[in-house]
């Protein structure tokens, strides 16, 4: 199994080109069961998630190909992928494939609208806290769904199509909203989706559904409209840059000192980050296409945190800015509100030297002069990247195992930061 080495110590200058988001790809190449037509979708990153969904969408009867072919030539960065949905073949998606990755349930709500029908398995993916599908569940039911729980399965039925309806939804819930607006593309009449998650990834899958003729206004508001249409057609559409990966690069620099620009990230997508990064110590210029991260001598400073549904701080950034305080000057806490159980790198960035103690849903981070390179595990996607984090500034070496969780969700780190000057490598067995 591929682990990583990091030797700290290092700072980082240069310049790392952001990729595509993986949270805006997956829904997106969803959206593509809603038409017989072609959804071309460009800017995808070479993610190992974007592969399995890949196969769980061939699954079904979907043809791709990646940059004009059948199957990837090399692992280009920005690749066009084309998905057409002409014929559906399968309306079920096994536990098998969806255990692998939470986000493959998401294909009950184009399924559904479209076929009148779609059994698919309840969902795997990151072990962090119960992730529940009650309000998938909720959510079709009153678009007109008939659902049963059957073994391990959600069987959705609604042979006569879906119906408009109001939907407030009793929890912000990124996936419920990405899979209703979807479903509701095809209902007849009009939807209203209360409460709905204001993530910029909802944003762009609302724009792709408009392009590909779906009536959706309202994204990026807590209220999303959506008027039914008989049919959807192909479209073009870019993903947008991963926020996720720019804070994460970004609380790097913070991290180890330099000077870094990010290119093509949008600052408007990860505000709360940023203003927490700069209140570190760190300075965030804003340019026209990325954002300059620099800090040059000084040192980092306590910041307390709180996660948040968008615009709020994101969860998906909770465990790289832990790292990032782990070196700070003082005391900070870092409170998640989103997932129960995410806390598990605590106990891995303790093995760096790291002082963190837990308080129910707080972890108190009391910085440390040095940290010293260990062997870690990676356990989940974002808890494995703080720890490459908190190996770029342990004093010698770092051995991160099980990256099997990176390579779900950063494409080519150990390149980009090697890239910077930071001595992170590959080690393949
Ligand atoms: C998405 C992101 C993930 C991010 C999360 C929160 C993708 C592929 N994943 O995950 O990286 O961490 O948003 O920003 O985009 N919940 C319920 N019932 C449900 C559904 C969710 O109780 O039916 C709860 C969850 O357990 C969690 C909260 O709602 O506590 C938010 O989860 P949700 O926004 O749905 O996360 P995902 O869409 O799975």
């Amino acid at each position: 199994m591929d682990r990583i080495r990091i030797v700290g110590g290092n700072e980082l200058n240069g310049s790392i080109p952001i990729s595509g988001a993986k949270n805006a790809a997956l829904p997106l190449m969803i959206a593509s069961l809603l038409t017989d037509g072609t959804l071309s979708l460009d800017n995808v990153p070479h993610l190992a998630d974007v592969e399995q969904l890949t196969r769980i969408l061939g699954n079904h009867g979907v043809d791709y190909s990646v940059n004009g072919r059948r199957e990837a030539q090399g692992s280009a960065y920005a690749r066009t992928m084309n998905f057409t949905a002409r014929n559906i073949v399968d309306t079920t998606a096994p536990y098998e494939l969806v255990s692998k990755m939470r986000a493959s349930f998401w294909v009950i709500g184009p399924l559904v609208a479209r076929m009148g029908q779609a059994r698919v398995s309840l969902p795997g993916g990151c072990a962090i806290g119960t992730r529940p599908v009650d309000l998938f569940i909720d959510g079709l039911r009153a678009l007109g769904a008939e659902i049963d729980i059957d073994v391990g399965y959600v069987d959705a039925r609604a042979p006569k199509g879906l119906i408009g309806n109001r939907y407030v939804f009793p929890k912000v819930s990124v996936g419920a909203t990405h899979v209703l607006m979807m479903a509701a593309t095809l209902a007849k009449g009009e939807t209203v989706l209360e409460n709905a998650a204001r993530e910029p990834e909802v944003v762009n899958l609302a724009e792709c559904l408009n392009a590909m003729g779906a009536k959706v206004s309202g994204a990026g508001t807590p209220t999303i409209v959506i008027d039914g249409v008989a049919a959807l057609s192909g479209a073009t559409h870019p993903v947008i840059p991963d926020r996720i990966e720019t804070g994460t690069y970004a609380m790097a620099v913070a991290m180890t000192g330099g000077d870094v620009i990010l290119e093509g990230a949008r600052a408007d997508l990860l505000e709360a980050a940023l203003e927490a990064i700069e209140q570190a110590g760190t300075e965030v210029i804003r340019l026209d296409n990325g954002i300059r991260v620099r800090r040059k001598g000084g040192v980092i400073r306590p910041v307390d945190i709180t996660t948040a549904p968008f615009p709020g701080f994101p969860t998906d950034l909770q465990a790289q800015f832990m790292g990032l305080m782990t070196r700070a000057q003082g005391r900070s806490h870092i409170t998640e509100t989103i997932f129960e159980n995410r806390f598990m790198h605590v106990q891995e960035l303790a093995r760096l030297g790291a002082r963190i103690t837990l308080a129910g849903q707080t972890a108190i981070v009391d910085g440390v002069e040095r940290l010293r390179g260990a062997p870690v595990m990676a356990t989940d996607l974002r808890a494995s990247v703080s720890l490459v984090i908190g190996g770029l500034a342990a004093e010698g070496e770092t051995i991160v195992n099980r990256i099997y969780h990176l390579d779900r969700g950063f494409e080519r780190l150990e390149e980009k930061l090697s890239g910077c000057g930071a001595i992170v490598e590959r080690l393949s067995e």
